[in-house]
């Protein structure tokens, strides 16, 4: 008995430590609970709404269930009262056991969920799509995100730049499978389906960088297909803007060189393209701008030189499934193609 009790003991503090870790500011934030937007803030409010008003109720339906269960009701001692009794009495309930019924079973409940419709609906309007100026279009791939700034032709993967305090609008495809797009700081979830655009918007109230994550299963690295969404004050999103549309550089050590010719050499063009290289290809991620990207892989890594060397050489051990062969290279070529690949901001 002693050790059930210590069990369901350290299950609550596990339970409470998990909750609390939730909390946790992280420098990149993942949390329903850490609104950075008018969207999410709404979302919140209602998350805590719900959660609180099903607590009340789960304790009352639970108080109330204890005291039909031990409230002993005194039965009537001599056979005569009980005779009189069962006579006396309607074979149903008595009328407080009527009006109970209608109040506890009926009226309350119904307000309650009349209640919950009207919040929900305050909720869904404050979510309707503003008037914006600027719209990106995201494409889910298995497992990775296509990303385009169509008006501004800059094509990125895997992380989205968003002025603050500026709605965003996002079109939202996808190539093989139907993924989801969340960023729980920023906004709710909408689906990716192939063959349909589905419209949202984003906004972020203040800087940071949000994690997201696809909320619906695609495959066996569902778990593995996150994004980040930078949100930045509206003159360092147009220097970034500027950025991403200068031409690509030429290499400039005879490294770097070495490292085109490998790109090529090694068949990485067959699916990856560099802007203003022969490079065109659209089956996996646009490397144009890949050393200015945080992570790679989706997010699973910190985007530094080791990765990538690791990343290159055995992809279906970091992310086993991804699309990308392993690609067999001299170690003085992998040098020389990931010195090139630094060179693309
Ligand atoms: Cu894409 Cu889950």
């Amino acid at each position: 008995m002693r050790f059930k009790h210590s069990r369901v003991a350290s299950s609550a503090v596990a339970l409470l430590h998990l909750s609390l870790l939730a909390g946790c500011h992280r420098e990149h934030d993942q949390s329903v609970l850490h609104p950075a937007s008018s969207a999410a803030s709404e979302i919140a409010w209602l998350s805590w709404f719900l959660m609180i008003l099903c607590t009340v109720i789960f304790i009352v339906v639970m108080g109330l269930t204890m005291v039909a269960v031990f409230w002993r009701v005194p039965t009537p001692k001599s056979e005569e009262s009980r005779t009189r009794g069962s006579a006396d009495m309607s074979p149903g309930l008595s009328p407080l056991g009527d009006r109970f019924i209608l109040w506890g079973g009926a009226i309350i409940p119904g307000i309650l969920l009349v209640l919950i419709l009207l919040v929900s609906l305050r909720t869904q309007v404050a979510l309707h799509i503003p008037e914006t100026a600027l719209t990106i279009e995201v494409i889910g791939h298995q497992w990775w995100w296509e990303v385009h700034y169509r008006d501004q032709e800059i094509e990125i993967a895997n992380e989205l730049y968003i002025p603050v305090g500026e709605p965003v609008r996002l079109k939202l495809k996808a190539a093989d499978v139907i993924h989801s797009f969340w960023v729980p700081n920023l906004q709710g979830k909408t689906d990716m389906i192939p063959g349909v655009t589905n419209e949202m918007w984003i906004s972020a109230y203040r800087p940071g960088v949000f994690r997201g994550q696809c909320a619906e299963y695609c495959g066996v690295q569902h778990a593995l297909m996150a994004l980040v969404v930078v949100a930045v004050p509206r003159e360092e999103f147009d220097q970034w803007l500027e950025t991403m549309q200068q031409p690509t550089p030429e290499p400039e050590t005879d490294l770097q060189r070495r490292g085109k010719e490998v790109f090529q050499e090694a068949s990485c063009n067959n699916c990856h393209a560099v802007a203003g290289t022969k490079a065109k290809a659209e089956l996996a991620p646009d490397l144009t701008h890949l050393a200015s990207r945080r992570t790679i892989g989706a997010g699973i890594l910190p985007n530094n030189r080791g990765n990538l060397a690791g990343w290159i050489s055995n992809p279906q051990t970091l992310k086993p499934g991804n699309r990308m062969p392993r690609t067999h290279l001299e170690p003085h070529d992998l040098h020389a193609l990931i010195s090139y690949l630094e060179t693309l901001k």
